[in-house]
């Protein structure tokens, strides 16, 4: 197989291909990190592992400026379904996501600087405080952190169902050409 850094119209690149599954694993896992410390007791290691939770968001902000700045310059392949309809939706889907991710981080972000401010990011720097300590704003940001969390993970459902339809029955190279397979 060739390497190939960049994206062509029919295949993704090395670049392309690592942000996406680099990335995937870390946001599941802050997800599934905050759904265990969701029932964790109070106490210093609730606090540390908080501390994890955001420093991780704020890695995976960190991550999507590249990426986005690389899905700016670079081509994105075509959809590879036969119904227009349908790779119009995914197109619209794909976008919707880089949307929903950035309201679930900057939702966690002002949460937390409105009702504890500035945080350590794994000990290396500090995040400033995105606003000034404020009990509503706090509140509603938590809200809205809850929600769009969970619209962010139905959403992923439907990406990976999309995925698994177009590698099981469709039999096209969608999911093949984002991993490592012929990318043709
Ligand atoms: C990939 C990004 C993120 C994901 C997937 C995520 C996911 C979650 C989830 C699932 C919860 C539990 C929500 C609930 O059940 O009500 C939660 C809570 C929380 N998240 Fe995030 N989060 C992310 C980023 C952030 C960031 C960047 C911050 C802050 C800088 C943050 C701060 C918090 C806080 C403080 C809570 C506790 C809310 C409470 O007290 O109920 N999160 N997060
Ligand atoms: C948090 C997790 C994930 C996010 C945020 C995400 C986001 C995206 C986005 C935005 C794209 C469009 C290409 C790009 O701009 O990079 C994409 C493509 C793709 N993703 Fe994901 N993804 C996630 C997880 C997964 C998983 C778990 C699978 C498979 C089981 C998957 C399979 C694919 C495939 C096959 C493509 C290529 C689609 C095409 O060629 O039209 N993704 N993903």
């Amino acid at each position: 197989m060739k390497f190939k850094f960049l994206n062509s119209a029919d295949s993704y690149g090395f670049v392309t291909k690592h942000l996406h599954w680099i990335m995937a694993v870390i946001i599941i896992f802050n997800f599934i990190l905050a759904l265990i410390l969701d029932d964790f007791p109070r106490g210093p290691m609730r606090s540390f592992l908080f501390g994890i939770h955001k420093s991780t968001g704020i890695l995976v902000v960190i991550l999507l400026i590249p990426r986005l700045l690389w899905r700016l310059i670079n081509t994105t392949p075509n959809p590879l379904g036969d119904i227009k309809t349908l790779n119009k939706i995914s197109k619209y889907i794909h976008y919707f996501f880089y949307f929903i991710l950035l309201v679930v981080i900057f939702s966690g972000w002002i949460y937390s600087s409105a009702r504890s401010g500035p945080f350590e990011v794994f000990g290396l720097f500090t995040a400033p405080a995105l606003i000034e300590n404020n009990p509503v704003v706090a509140n509603i940001a938590k809200e809205i952190h809850g929600i769009s969390v969970y619209i962010f993970i139905t959403v992923l459902g439907i990406h990976v169902a999309a995925s698994l339809v177009h590698h099981y029955i469709f039999k096209d190279k969608t999911l093949k050409r984002m991993w490592y397979g012929d990318s043709k």
